[in-house]
Order: C-alpha cells, then sequence, then structure tokens
C-alpha cells in the first residue's frame, strides 16, 4: 500500500509513523489512508488519553491560548458543535461549571446536525444552522447576546474542492451574520474556512465590523488540509443607520459576492 515512511501526516513537528495499516478487501484505499492517520495521529491519541471527544479540541485550545477569548463568565455559542470536544474546551474555559470559585460563570450552547452525547455545562441542540429560521431559532436558546460565536461547521465533503470551498464559505458567511446579529461589543467570533480564494470578500466584511481580523492556521490543523481559521476580533456593534447592513442587504458589496 501507498505509504511514505516517517511523512508527518498530523501536523507539524509530529512523530513518524508508526502504525500501517494493510488494504482489507471491501475497504477503499481512501478509508485504509484515513484509518492510517487516525493511528498514527497524536492528536488523536491525546485526545483518547485527555477524554476529550475529538482532536478539534485542540485547535480551539491552541486558538484560545493565543487569543484569550475563552474567559471566565462568556457566553459562548459553538455552530456544528458535534462531537463535543469545542463544546468541552468552551465549558472548562468559560467556567459553566462554576469550578473556578471567585470567577464568573459563562454560558456554552451548541447546535449541530448531529445529537450531541450530553455535556454537563453545555446547552446543546440538533439543528440545520442554513434551514429556515435557524438563525431565530439559536437567538431564542440563546435569549441574550453572546460574547464569542465560534463556528467549525464544515459540509460533508462532495470530492470537488471547489464545491467544497464555496460551501464552507457560505457556511461561515451564514455563522458571520448570526454573530453581527448575537455579539455584544467587544465580542469575538471565530471560524474555519478553505483557503482557496472566495473568502476575500468574507474577510472584508469582517474586517469592518470587527476592530482586528486574523488568519490562523493552528498547530492541531492538518498541514495536508487548506483549512484554516479566521478569528475575527473587538466586534463594533450594531451598524449606525445608513452604514452598509447585514441580512441580505443588496447595498453589501461583500455579502453578494459570496
Ligand atoms: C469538524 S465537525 C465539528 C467538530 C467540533 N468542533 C468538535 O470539536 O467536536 C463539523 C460539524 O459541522 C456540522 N455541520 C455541518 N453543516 C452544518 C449545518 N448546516 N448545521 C449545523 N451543523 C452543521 C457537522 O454535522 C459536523 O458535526
Amino acid at each position: 500500500m501507498a505509504k511514505e515512511p516517517g511523512k508527518n501526516t498530523s501536523g507539524r513537528g509530529q512523530r513518524e509513523l508508526k502504525v500501517k495499516v494493510k488494504t482489507a478487501k471491501g475497504r477503499k484505499l481512501s478509508s485504509t489512508r484515513w484509518l492510517e492517520r487516525q493511528l498514527n495521529d497524536p492528536y488523536v491519541a491525546r485526545a483518547k488519553r485527555e477524554g476529550m471527544r475529538g482532536r478539534a479540541a485542540y485547535k480551539l485550545i491552541e486558538l484560545d491560548d493565543k487569543f484569550r477569548f475563552l474567559v471566565p463568565g462568556a457566553r459562548v455559542v459553538d455552530l456544528g458543535c458535534a462531537p463535543g470536544g469545542w463544546l468541552q474546551v468552551a465549558v472548562q474555559r468559560v467556567n459553566a461549571l462554576g469550578e473556578k470559585s471567585g470567577k464568573r460563570i459563562g454560558t456554552v450552547l451548541g447546535v449541530d446536525l448531529q445529537e450531541v452525547e450530553h455535556l454537563a455545562g453545555a446547552e446543546a441542540h440538533v439543528l440545520d444552522f442554513l434551514a429556515d429560521g435557524a438563525d431565530a431559532q439559536v437567538k431564542s436558546w440563546l435569549a441574550g447576546q453572546a460574547d464569542v460565536v465560534m463556528s467549525d461547521m464544515a459540509a460533508a465533503s462532495s470530492g470537488h474542492k471547489a464545491t467544497d470551498h464555496l460551501r464552507i464559505i457560505a457556511l461561515c458567511e451564514h455563522a458571520a451574520y448570526f454573530a453581527f446579529d448575537v455579539l455584544a461589543p467587544g465580542g469575538t467570533f471565530v471560524a474555519k474556512v478553505l483557503a482557496g480564494g472566495a473568502e476575500g470578500e468574507l474577510q472584508a466584511l469582517l474586517k469592518r465590523r470587527f476592530t482586528k481580523v486574523y488568519n490562523v492556521k493552528p498547530p492541531a490543523s492538518r498541514s495536508d488540509s487548506s483549512e484554516k481559521y479566521v478569528v475575527a476580533m473587538g466586534f463594533r456593534g450594531a451598524l449606525a443607520d445608513g452604514e452598509p447592513g447585514p441580512e441580505g442587504d443588496a447595498a453589501d458589496p461583500a455579502h453578494d459576492a459570496l
């Protein structure tokens, strides 16, 4: 089977591949490769050891270690939260269970197409965030403003790179407009995007609404993936009358272009 000995497929500066998976009858080569990558991925092993629900948790840990948006007392919305790794990180860091005495207690609300196993300190709902009325539904669960809106949403791969890219940008854009609607001034928006072109308009839009916009590839994000994260901080708050508006406003070219 195809494997380059010692090639790092799981991130940066990681150890060599150790487990080789034999091709098996009925298993596609792509599945064999996925299995092999999982078995050799130090973040997968770490997640197992530390009781995290997936290696994705470490991407959020790395982003938050750098930008510090998950502070005790923060109200967090996690879009595309299954199986719940980001929820676990958020619950702990915003002190949703009140375990850090003397610190403010935060809240964590997540939605996903898939059911999420119960997690103390988080409220998770099954919801298609692109469905009609989904924004209003999440707002009703949130019942107020949020300090952090984060999206790790990813549509199932179509196998066609350009299509996948546009889909993830659409998800990200939808999440961004939701964030504009619910974030408190000063709030943070974090979202997964794929490098590939159309994200330029989204960046321009975010730069208008936040004081700082960063593009980051956390070490836990696989180096062979075009995934990266945008971290927009310092939400400027609701638009004043006359400014280009969100929610399908035809006067907003950045929104139309995506
Ligand atoms: C990479 S996973 C998220 C992993 C998560 N951050 C964690 O740490 O466990 C992407 C998730 O996005 C969800 N997703 C994709 N499209 C969605 C949509 N339209 N509405 C809600 N969730 C969606 C998928 O169901 C999937 O669970």
